[in-house]
Formats: C-alpha cells, sequence, structure tokens
C-alpha cells in the first residue's frame, strides 16, 4: 500500500508568484488549463496499490475544499487537504501529520513538491527504489543547456512532425548548470546509485545533478525526522542549562519542529546506504515566478499529447477557430471562428474571445473578454480582465526575466488600441495609455 503527500506550502511561501497568488493559492493556479497540483495527483495515479493522497499546507483549508472533492470523485482515490497550523518546514510539515498516514499501514510513502513541473515517474521510481533497498529514494535530473528531444505524432504530417519536434528542443532547455545553485546538488555513485553527498543551494559548484523534489520513502523516514527533533530539543536544554546561552537571546533559525527535508535529513544521510538517486530523462522545472508558469504550461499541454489528448483543441472541433500547436481550451469559452490561437495557449472558465484576435504563448484566466483583432503574446491575462479592440499585450519571452512575461492581474482593463509591453499590471487597473518595461502598481 503507498500513501502520497504533496506539499503545498501556504501564504506565505509563493510572494514571488505575486500578482497572480494574491487571488488564488499558488497551488490552485491553472498550467495546462488544470490547477498547478493536478499534475503531480494525476501522476499519481499511475501508483499500483495507492491508498491515500494528502495535500498538506498551512492555507486555509476552505480554499482547497471544492478541488479536493472534485478530484476525489474523478480519480476515484480519497484526496485530503490537511493543514498545518503553522509552517513546519518540508520534512516537519510531513512529520506532524504521521499519524494519520500510518493509519493505513503504508509500505511507501510518495512524497512530492508541488511547485515543480515534471513527468513524475513515480511507478518507475518505485521499482527501482525496491531494487535499491534503502529507506529513500530521490528523483534527480542532469542539468545541461539544451537537450535534444524529437518526438512524433504519428497523426501529424511529417513537416508538422519535424515543426513539433523543433518545438519540444525549445520547450526542453532544462536549468542550465550556472542555474543549477538554486537548488540542491548531490552526487551519487554511478554503479548503485547511493547518494553519496548532498548539499542544499551551494554557493560553488558541487555537481550538475539537481534534486527534482520528488521522492519515495519507507516509513523509516518517521524515524529520521523524529531524530533530527530530539537532537534538536537535547541542544536547546542544554544551552538553557549553560549559563552562557541563558544570556543570549532564544535561536530563531530552527524553531522546534522546524525540520527541513533537504539540509536536515538529506545532508546527514548521506553516504550512509540509506539514500539512492532514480535519474528522469524527461522535462524539469520548478514553479517560483508567474514566468516559469507560462513555460511549464507548455511543458504540460506538450504532454497531453501523450497523455490526454482530448484536452487538447483540435482546429477542425466545435470551436472552428484556427488552432496552431498545443492549446487548451475550458468547453465555456468562447472562442469566435476567425480567431487564430496557439502554441501554448491556455483558456479558461467563461473567458470570451474576439473575432480576429491573435493567441500566442499565453494563459488566459476566467471570465476574461479579449476583444476583436487584440493580441496577445507571451502573457499571463488575469481573471475578469479586458483587453481592448486592436490592443497588444506582449512581451519578449524570456521566462525567467523578471518582465520577460506580461502580466495583468485581477480586473486590468487594457483600453482599445492600447500596447503593453514587458510589464506588470497589478489588480484592477485601467490602461488607457501604452507602457512597456513598467511595474503598474
Ligand atoms: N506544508 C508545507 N509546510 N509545505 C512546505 C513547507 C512547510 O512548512 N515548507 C516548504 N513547503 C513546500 C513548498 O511549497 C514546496 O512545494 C516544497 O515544500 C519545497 O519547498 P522549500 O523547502 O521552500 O524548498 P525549495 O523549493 O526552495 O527547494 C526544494 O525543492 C527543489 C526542487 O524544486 C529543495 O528540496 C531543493 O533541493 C530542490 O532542488
Amino acid at each position: 500500500r503507498v500513501v502520497a503527500v504533496i506539499m503545498v506550502g501556504g501564504p506565505t511561501k509563493g510572494t514571488r508568484f505575486r500578482p497572480l497568488s494574491l487571488n488564488i493559492p499558488k497551488p490552485l493556479f491553472p498550467l495546462a488549463g488544470q490547477p498547478m497540483v493536478h499534475h503531480p495527483i494525476s501522476a499519481c495515479k499511475r501508483i499500483p496499490n495507492l491508498v491515500q493522497i494528502y495535500l498538506v499546507g498551512f492555507y486555509e483549508e476552505r480554499e482547497f475544499a471544492l478541488y479536493v472533492s472534485s478530484i476525489s470523485n474523478e480519480l476515484r482515490v480519497p484526496v485530503r487537504y490537511v493543514r498545518e497550523d503553522k509552517p513546519h518546514g518540508s520534512a516537519g510539515g510531513l512529520y506532524n501529520f504521521r499519524d494519520l498516514i500510518m493509519e493505513d499501514n503504508p509500505s511507501h510513502v510518495v512524497l512530492l513538491n508541488c511547485d515543480v513541473c515534471c513527468s513524475f515517474p513515480l511507478p518507475e521510481m518505485l521499482e527501482a527504489h525496491r531494487r535499491y533497498g534503502g529507506m529513500g529514494t530521490i528523483l534527480v535530473i542532469k542539468v545541461v543547456s539544451y537537450i535534444f528531444i524529437l518526438r512524433r505524432n504519428s497523426s501529424r504530417s511529417s513537416f508538422s512532425s519535424t515543426y513539433y519536434g523543433l518545438i519540444s528542443i525549445l520547450l526542453c532547455m532544462r536549468v542550465s548548470p550556472e542555474s543549477a545553485n538554486q537548488f540542491g546538488e548531490l552526487v551519487s555513485d554511478p554503479v548503485t546509485n547511493e547518494l553519496l553527498h548532498y548539499t542544499e543551494k551551494p554557493e560553488t559548484f558541487v555537481s550538475d545533478r539537481i534534486n527534482c523534489g520528488a521522492y519515495i520513502f519507507t516509513p523509516d523516514i518517521f524515524t529520521a525526522i523524529q531524530g533530527v527533533s530530539t537532537q534538536r530539543k537535547d541542544r536547546a536544554t542544554l544551552r538553557r542549562l549553560s549559563s552562557f546561552e541563558a544570556l543570549q537571546p532564544p535561536n530563531r533559525s530552527s524553531p522546534s519542529g522546524f525540520v527541513r527535508l533537504d539540509q536536515d535529513i538529506l545532508s546527514p544521510l548521506a553516504g550512509k546506504k540509506q539514500l539512492y538517486v532514480y535519474e528522469t530523462m524527461d522535462f524539469w522545472e520548478q514553479i517560483k515566478t508567474p514566468g516559469m508558469s507560462l513555460k511549464c504550461s507548455a511543458l504540460y499541454l506538450a504532454q497531453f499529447r501523450f497523455t490526454s489528448p482530448h484536452l487538447l483543441a483540435s482546429g477542425d472541433g466545435t470551436k472552428n477557430a484556427t488552432i496552431s500547436g498545443d492549446v487548451y481550451i475550458h468547453p465555456s469559452a468562447k472562442v469566435r471562428p476567425t480567431a487564430k490561437i496557439g502554441p501554448n495557449v491556455s483558456i479558461s472558465v467563461n473567458a470570451r474571445i474576439g473575432a480576429g484576435v491573435r493567441l500566442v504563448s499565453c494563459i488566459i484566466l476566467d471570465d476574461v473578454e479579449i476583444k476583436e483583432n487584440a493580441v496577445v503574446i507571451h502573457a499571463i491575462v488575469g481573471w475578469k480582465s479586458s483587453i481592448g479592440r486592436w490592443s497588444r499585450v506582449q512581451a519578449a519571452g524570456d521566462y525567467n526575466a523578471k518582465l520577460g512575461v506580461t502580466i495583468l492581474g485581477e480586473s486590468v482593463t487594457v483600453e482599445d488600441e492600447v500596447v503593453v509591453i514587458n510589464s506588470i499590471v497589478l489588480p484592477n487597473k485601467t490602461l488607457n495609455v501604452s507602457v512597456q518595461e513598467e511595474i503598474i502598481l
């Protein structure tokens, strides 16, 4: 029996995701038309003998209530949101719910970060984990500047399959070696796959293998986390007893019960034949900023070609607009036939897309109206916003740059014939003049 736990964090996390996290918890922000957390949840569906999925976070319970009840019905696996009263860290949060998790008597616990985008090869990881025989297996990836994946879809012509192959190459441009220090870097034995050394976000280069934030553990992980908590408490007691320490202010860097999986558990356990790695050759990205959500939306849309082709719009479907590349259109959205849409476009609930509109690489959120002949390129258009006739909302499409993707917050109005380039517009603003490289507060 397997229980999956997805760490979703809380409102104090995800601040880099503003202004999009102002109205919705980041884990519910749609990527490829589905909430961010939906992608790891659907990947869990492939795990044999999965009995329960927990989402652990410190958001209000009501924010997740609707989603967890609908996804539980859809998957026919119970999905439950459980709330921490305060942040306990990535391992402390898991430990906090150990009794609940162990009620199902699992042989394995799958632990996933919510803010990563990948194909979550969980059954393969589980199989490898059983072979290794350790306490835990970590999903890792080699960082490279480019990888070349040419996937062919038999239903497309050879010209378009080459075209889609090229798109795949661009989309699979993974985290670069220079940015590897934003992650956990690790060294493993090339033969046994044992984790030999682990450093979290090192200042100098350690390895080109990074931690992807997906793990399989045996229940012994709880004993390991308890060990860290107990050591901390013992040290705190010793400090209190020492006359020198009694005069010092309390240590706030590691509050009791706050345990980080990476620094506190993975680092000390490396090289002790307890942890192993499983390397993915597929796509992987971290989703900390709105710009990255647009890139990850593209990756998930591309994955739908293989996993859920029914979710992709086709040009000759009921919508009748011209569709180019991977596009998701919610069934309630209204798209005029002369619009041209794609690639990498997701259109959410009740959006209205006018005649002659051109949409490329964008996320259009609920209840947005895009009027006739407007153009949106490399942008995220917030809930209930409106873009006027012949307007342009666009950006350079550099997903890692602060203004590389134009973001309109909730209820922003861009009036007719206004151009908005490389800008971030906070909620409830009306733009009647053109702006470029600006943050409109
Ligand atoms: N419930 C809960 N409670 N969730 C938490 C808490 C907490 O106190 N703290 C963090 N999380 C969640 C976050 O929402 C995220 O999904 C995950 O745990 C990891 O967050 P961080 O601990 O902030 O680490 P990170 O995202 O900067 O880096 C981790 O993930 C990278 C992969 O994306 C590290 O494990 C890196 O080594 C790794 O490369």
